[in-house]
This record gives C-alpha cells, sequence and structure tokens, in this order.
C-alpha cells in the first residue's frame, strides 16, 4: 500500500470500527443480534451470524435479515454523522448469502443537523412494552414516518379501527400457533431464561410483569417480567405495518433498514414503539397480514406507535453482546 493509501485508509477503518460499533444498538429479533460485522481498512462487510439465529420461530431468515437491515441502517447513521459518504453494496456475493452488505466510505460531506439528531436517537431507541399514555399519535408524524420508510422503497400502512381488530386475531391465532409449537418454546425459553448469552436476550427489567391491557395481545415470552407496566390501557395506539412488493433476501433486509429509519426519527419525537413480528413469523397469519393488505405487498413487520410516557422514562436498556463477538478487525 503506497503511504498516500494508508493515510487515507487509517481514519476510514476508525470511521468503520466506530460505525459497526454504533450498529450494535439496533433492535433484534429477541435481541439475538445476529450479525458480524468485519471492520478492513478499505470496507466495512455485515455478515449474518447463524449462530444466533432462530431456526425454530424464523426458519426463512427473516426476522434475522431485517434485525441485520436495521444494524445495518444504524452503520450507515453513524458514517453520516462523522461526515462521511458511504455507498452501500447490498448482498453482494450471490455466491455467499449470509454476505449481506459492503459499506465503502466514498466522499466527506458536512455534517447535517439531521446526522446529529438520528445519531443520539440511536443511542436512546429502546422497545417499550408498557401502555402509552393518552395523546393519540398525530396523522403528521405517521405522514413523516411513511415518506421516511419510503425512501427505502417500503410502504407504511396505518392500520383502521377494524384493520386493528384483525390484526388482535390474527396476534391470538399466532400465539396459540406458538404455544402448540415445542421448537418455538424452547427458542423463546433459551432467549428469554437464565441460560440465555451474557449480553444477549430478554433480561425481566424489559418484560411486563403482567399482561398489559392492550387491544392487541403483547407477544407472550412465557417469562416472568420485572418492568411495571402500571395502569394504563393503549387505546390511544397507533398501528402501522411496514411492506413492500417483494419477499426476497434483498427485500427483507431493506425492511430492517425501513425500520431502523422509522424507528429512530419516531424517538427523536418522542413516540414509543413496540414490533409484533409474531403474525409475520407464522405463515398462516403472514398470510392473513398480507390479505389484510388487499394483496398490495408482502407485510414485513408490524408497529405499535404511542406517545412514549416523558415523566416515567424505560429504567434500563436491554443488554447488548460485547464489540468482539460481533465483530472482527483486521489488524492494524
Ligand atoms: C425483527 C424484529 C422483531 C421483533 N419482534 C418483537 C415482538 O414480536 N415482540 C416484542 O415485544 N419485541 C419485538 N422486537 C423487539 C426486540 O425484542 C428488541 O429490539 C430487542 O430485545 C432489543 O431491545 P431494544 O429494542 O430495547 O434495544 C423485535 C425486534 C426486531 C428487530
Amino acid at each position: 500500500m503506497s503511504s498516500t493509501a494508508e493515510e487515507h485508509h487509517r481514519p476510514a477503518a476508525a470511521a468503520y470500527a466506530q460505525a459497526a460499533e454504533a450498529a450494535g444498538r439496533a433492535p433484534s429479533i429477541h435481541n439475538t443480534q445476529p450479525w458480524h460485522w468485519q471492520v478492513h481498512p478499505d470496507r466495512l462487510d455485515l455478515y449474518a451470524d447463524t449462530s444466533r439465529a432462530l431456526p425454530g420461530i424464523d426458519p426463512d431468515d427473516r426476522m434475522m435479515l431485517v434485525s441485520c437491515g436495521a444494524a445495518l441502517h444504524h452503520a450507515q447513521v453513524a458514517l453520516r454523522a462523522q461526515g462521511h459518504t458511504a455507498q452501500t453494496r447490498p448482498l453482494p456475493d450471490p455466491a455467499q448469502p449470509d454476505h449481506l452488505a459492503t459499506l465503502v466510505i466514498s466522499g466527506d460531506e458536512p455534517v447535517t443537523a439531521e446526522a446529529v439528531r438520528l445519531v443520539q436517537a440511536l443511542q436512546l431507541r429502546h422497545t417499550d412494552r408498557r401502555p402509552t399514555v393518552d395523546t393519540p399519535v398525530t396523522a403528521e408524524q405517521v405522514d413523516e414516518l411513511r415518506r421516511i420508510a419510503g425512501e427505502l422503497d417500503v410502504h407504511l400502512h396505518k392500520l383502521t379501527p377494524d384493520q386493528v381488530s384483525e390484526l388482535a386475531v390474527a396476534v391470538s391465532r399466532a400465539e396459540e400457533a406458538a404455544a402448540a409449537e415445542p421448537a418455538w418454546q424452547a427458542e423463546t425459553a433459551r432467549w428469554t431464561g437464565p441460560e440465555r448469552p451474557a449480553g444477549a436476550g430478554l433480561p425481566p427489567e424489559v418484560l411486563p410483569d403482567r399482561r398489559p391491557e392492550t387491544d392487541v395481545g403483547e407477544r407472550d415470552f412465557g417469562a416472568r417480567g420485572a418492568l411495571a407496566v402500571g395502569g394504563g390501557h393503549d387505546k390511544s395506539s397507533t398501528y402501522v405495518v411496514l411492506f413492500g412488493s417483494d419477499d426476497d433476501r434483498a427485500a427483507w433486509l431493506r425492511a430492517g433498514q425501513a425500520l431502523s429509519a422509522v424507528w429512530l426519527h419516531a424517538t427523536g419525537q418522542g413516540l414509543a414503539v413496540l414490533p409484533y413480528s409474531q403474525v409475520i413469523e407464522i405463515d398462516g397469519t403472514r398470510a392473513m397480514m398480507r390479505r389484510l393488505l388487499s394483496n398490495l405487498g408482502y407485510a414485513y413487520i408490524v408497529l405499535r406507535l404511542g406517545v412514549a410516557d416523558p415523566d416515567h422514562p424505560l429504567p434500563g436498556h436491554t443488554p447488548r453482546l460485547p464489540f468482539d463477538t460481533t465483530a472482527t478487525v483486521d489488524p492494524a
């Protein structure tokens, strides 16, 4: 390598490492963090780490890809906040389907206020399973989230009251199907119980201490939580579906990027977000969600949006794996 190239690459390597580290805060199904970053001097590669996949719950890797897509978007946000323009090549090698993306810094750009807001939201964002407060999410807020998802070719549909009732039926069917499936139960127990890997899975502090009063039943993790849910009923929640025209790996990865983009923006707006993915994981209820969308596309994930209670922030964050578990950095 010439000395000029080294000079150019050294700061890029540090920026890639920082982006991979920031991406560790991304949301993931059961907090599995199913990604692995390879930090090179001239690029950042994202791989799926299938050792943390959920073959019982997520046999086709859809939720794994959504999770990795969210991590990819987090890395993009972190690079932009460092003043870098990055080119992303999704699924760069058809012979290696678990190589999900390559990011390459292609230039520098002024750091915008929006980039700083997003990277701050990345630190604050979390899943909130408590009922939301009584203030409704505004139509303008939903429109803005729809525009943000649209930038990634992902559509956002706000469910009508009748469709929320249909969603509630689909969720309870999905829960019944999950309850009857031993592999499903065993996997959920592994990621929520005392045997969960250190720094991953769901600790009791983020799971409700009792079933919250909700129009659409929350996911049953089968584990007793310690998160006080209070007395509210989330009557003012808004339910949206992210959906799109394809059902392949590229589409699910993009859905994850859109999920992250929507969630970070919502966080900045003081909105609480709760994903509902069990209806997508089960074949029968995934088909119900497609029909609910009048077959206009494939449903990727359902989100409950509400106004977060400003007086009661969540007591703690879900833990994360150490950086060297989810990333490998080329020696200098
Ligand atoms: C693809 C995906 C699916 C998820 N599905 C659910 C779900 O069905 N129910 C739920 O309570 N949380 C769900 N979550 C939230 C994760 O459990 C959460 O992101 C993870 O535990 C990390 O916590 P954090 O979001 O607070 O950082 C999902 C997240 C992702 C990315």
